[in-house]
C-alpha cells in the first residue's frame, strides 16, 4: 500500500508540466509534487504513474517515493490563478503525490554521463512500459545528489487507453532512437538478462495492489478492479517476455513526429487513429 498523506498547503504550480502538477506541503511535513485526478489527462495517467513507478523501484531504478494524497479544494481558495482554482476544485479526494526532490536538475546529456549499464536498464524499462515520454526533447529524468532519478510515467502503458486492442499494442516493437539515453550506448542485452526474469507474477501483483481501487473502478469491459489488475499483469508479463528482442536504437531524428499520445501533444490519439 502507498503511504497515506493529506495536502495542507498549495505552494505553487509547476508550469513546465503539461498536466499542471503543483508543489504542495502535506500533513507529514513533506513536500510533494501533486498530480491531480481532475487534470485533462485523467485518472489513467495516475494509474500509469503508480504502476510504472512501483515497477521501476522494484527493479532497482530510482523513482521518488509515491504517496496517496488527499485533497480538500479549500486549500486553493487563496490561489489567484483561475486554472489552478478549477483544477483543485475538480480534484477533491484522492490524488497522487511524488516526493519533491529539492535542488534537483533536469537531466542534460552534455553535463551528466550515464554508464552503458544504467542507460541499458532505463531504456529496457521504458520499452517494458511503452514509454514514449523520455526523449531527448523531454527527458523526464532528474539529477539529484549525483544520481539519475526517473519521473513522469503518466503517458506510459499507452495500451491501457484501448483495452480491446491492448494485446496487439503490447506486441509492438519499441523504437528507442529518440530516447534521452540512446547516445550512451545502452547495454540492452545486459539489462534484459538482469531485469526480464525479475518481472514475476509476484512482483506485478505487489505493484498492482498499490493502485487505488477507485481509479480502476467502472472500467468498461471489466466487472471489478481486480479484473483490470489481471489485464495489466497479463500485458506486462507478455511484454517482459517478448520486448528484449524488439528494441531498436537507430539514429535519432529531429523532424520525425513525436510518438507521444495526442493528449500530450495536442494531436488526436494515435491508438484511436489506428483503430479507425
Ligand atoms: N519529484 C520531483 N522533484 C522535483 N521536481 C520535479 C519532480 N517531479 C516533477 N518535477 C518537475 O516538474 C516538471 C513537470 O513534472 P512532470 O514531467 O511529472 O509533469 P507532467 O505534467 O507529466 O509533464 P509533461 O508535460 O512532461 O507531460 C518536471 O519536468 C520537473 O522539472
Ligand atoms: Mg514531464
Amino acid at each position: 500500500m502507498l503511504r497515506e498523506t493529506f495536502a495542507t498547503r498549495y505552494v505553487t504550480p509547476l508550469r513546465e508540466g503539461g498536466s499542471l502538477p503543483g508543489i504542495v506541503e502535506a500533513d507529514d511535513l513533506g513536500t510533494y509534487v501533486m498530480k491531480f485526478t481532475g487534470a485533462g489527462q485523467g485518472r489513467k495517467s495516475l494509474v500509469a504513474e503508480v504502476i510504472c513507478g512501483g515497477l521501476a523501484r522494484r527493479l532497482g531504478l530510482r523513482v521518488p517515493e509515491l504517496v496517496r494524497m488527499g485533497l480538500d479544494p479549500v486549500i486553493g481558495l487563496g490561489e489567484p490563478d483561475q486554472e489552478v482554482q478549477e483544477l483543485l476544485k475538480a480534484s477533491g479526494g484522492l490524488n497522487l503525490g511524488m516526493d519533491y526532490l529539492p535542488g534537483s536538475l533536469g537531466f542534460d546529456p552534455l553535463a551528466y554521463r550515464v554508464s552503458a549499464a544504467e542507460a541499458g536498464r532505463v531504456v529496457w524499462f521504458d520499452a517494458l512500459i511503452n514509454n514514449v515520454d523520455r526523449s531527448w526533447r523531454n527527458p523526464n529524468l532528474l539529477v539529484w545528489h549525483g544520481d539519475l532519478w526517473l519521473i513522469d510515467h503518466g503517458a506510459a502503458l499507452i495500451w491501457h487507453h484501448n483495452w480491446p486492442t491492448a494485446a496487439a499494442s503490447v506486441a509492438r516493437p519499441y523504437d528507442a532512437s529518440d530516447h534521452a539515453l540512446a547516445l550512451f550506448g545502452p547495454d540492452l542485452a545486459g539489462a534484459a538478462a538482469e531485469l526480464a526474469p525479475r518481472v514475476t507474477g509476484e512482483l506485478l501483483a505487489e505493484t498492482l495492489a498499490e493502485v487505488p481501487d477507485e481509479w480502476l473502478a467502472d472500467e468498461p469491459g471489466f466487472d471489478a478492479p481486480d479484473a483490470v489488475r489481471a489485464a495489466y499483469a497479463e500485458a506486462l508479463t507478455t511484454r517482459a517476455r517478448t520486448v528484449s528482442g524488439a528494441i531498436a536504437v537507430g539514429r535519432p531524428t529531429e523532424d520525425r513526429p513525436s510518438q507521444a499520445p495526442g493528449w500530450l501533444t495536442g494531436r488526436s490519439h494515435p491508438e484511436s487513429e489506428a483503430a479507425r
